[in-house]
């Protein structure tokens, strides 16, 4: 599948844009037309599952104003022509039919993708100039937005506002966005964006764990197991015993280091973590339950299989096969049976090369409601 960039390669986003610099692309997405529109996202923002938050006011007035979601159709018919914007989470795992679009990212290893967040913004609509954490790709659904960048700004925060709105905003660049327009933009690049026509910006974020999430996980993970404790058999009279010394320091950080160092238990540890990392829910068993019985005569019936969207996949080499986590859980199975899971919303499997044990794999994967079966409910 192309990738998205327009008249850059690749290789060329990757080496000078990508984690770098904002990288412009017109018409990434040539008469692209969007599987959903604003009465859609509305309705999708009415739902108890949904992640969506409702934003009005403008710079440099600072009037801002948040409510959360989940809204009624009520709170729609009373917001003004102008000046609010309505934004959804996790959009591609309401509607997974826009997972496809995901897919045209993945020139991107699929861990690093967090998910699509769509904002309607009417006229006028924007949540204030802000730097995020995160790379994210805008691409403009429908309508035209103006987004005005600065990679060189005052970082302080408007005082006691919900939102992290930048109190001072300069910018150095401005680009008015037409549909199938695409903005990268990466970390830290402080960036305001504001509707001039009503319209959508699609944002396809990436994520990255900063170390406090890792080790934080990483003690959890090692919580209730058989680890060393600090020891000091070595130790030698103390000179002055109110201190830390260096020795001690070092036997500490050998310590911490030392869960690290052992390769099989640190690889487990990166890929469960990484295939729960910022999930908003946990995929559920399916209603009503499948003995692995039916699962086996339904797969060899050839069922057509879907991953559940709330499900992430990713896999760690272990020989010559695959130890592949799903939303936390570890499966054993072959590489290829790997690849193809991690490749698309509606894998596509290689029969011929899938072994007994793969087999039994996927239906633990069906049992446990990761993988979905053509017309059994979600
Ligand atoms: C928006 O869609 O207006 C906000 C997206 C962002 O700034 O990251
Ligand atoms: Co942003």
């Amino acid at each position: 599948m192309p990738a998205p960039l327009g008249p850059f390669s690749v290789e060329e986003f990757l080496a000078d844009y990508w984690q770098k610099k904002p990288c412009l692309v017109r018409n990434a997405f040539p008469n692209f037309e969007p599987e959903i529109d604003g009465d859609d996202l509305a309705g999708l923002a009415c739902e108890p599952m949904a992640e969506a938050r409702i934003i009005s006011g403008a710079y440099p007035e600072h009037n801002w104003r948040l409510q959360q979601g989940p809204f009624e159709e009520s709170d729609f018919a009373r917001l003004p022509e102008t000046g609010w914007t309505l934004l959804v989470q996790d959009v591609e795992k309401h509607y997974p039919p826009l997972f496809e679009l995901l897919e045209q990212f993945s020139f991107l290893p699929t861990w690093r993708l967090d998910d699509l967040m769509i904002s309607w913004a009417a006229p006028g609509g924007s949540v204030g100039p802000h730097a995020d954490q995160y790379d994210v790709f805008l691409l403009q659904a429908q309508g035209s937005r103006t987004w005005q960048v600065a990679r060189d700004y005052d970082p302080a925060l408007l005082e006691h506002c919900e939102l992290n709105v930048l109190r001072n905003f300069s910018p150095e660049q401005e680009w008015t966005l037409e549909a199938g327009d695409m903005l990268y933009l990466p970390p830290g690049v402080a960036h305001h964006g504001v509707a001039v026509t009503a319209g959508m910006t699609w944002s396809i974020g990436a994520r990255a764990p900063d170390a406090a999430d890792l080790l934080m996980a990483l003690g959890e993970s090692l919580a209730g197991d058989t680890v060393p404790r600090y020891a000091d058999p070595d130790l030698s009279p103390s000179a002055s015993p109110g201190e830390i010394d260096e020795k001690a320091l070092e036997r500490l950080r050998a310590l911490m280091a030392a869960p690290l160092q052992d390769d099989d238990r640190f690889r487990a540890f990166a890929a469960s973590f990484l295939s729960r990392f910022r999930l908003a829910h946990e995929p559920a068993p399916p209603e009503g339950g499948l003995c692995a019985q039916e699962v086996a005569e339904r797969l060899h019936k050839g069922k057509l299989l879907f991953r559940n969207p709330w499900s992430r996949l990713a896999w760690v080499k272990r020989d010559k096969n695959a130890d592949l986590f799903v939303s936390g859980q570890k499966f054993t199975c072959t590489s290829s049976l790997a690849i193809a899971l991690c490749a698309s919303q509606e894998p596509s499997l290689p029969w011929d090369e899938l072994t007994q044990s793969d087999i039994d794999t996927l239906t633990q994967l069906i049992v446990s409601g990761h993988l979905l079966l053509a017309g059994q409910p979600e």
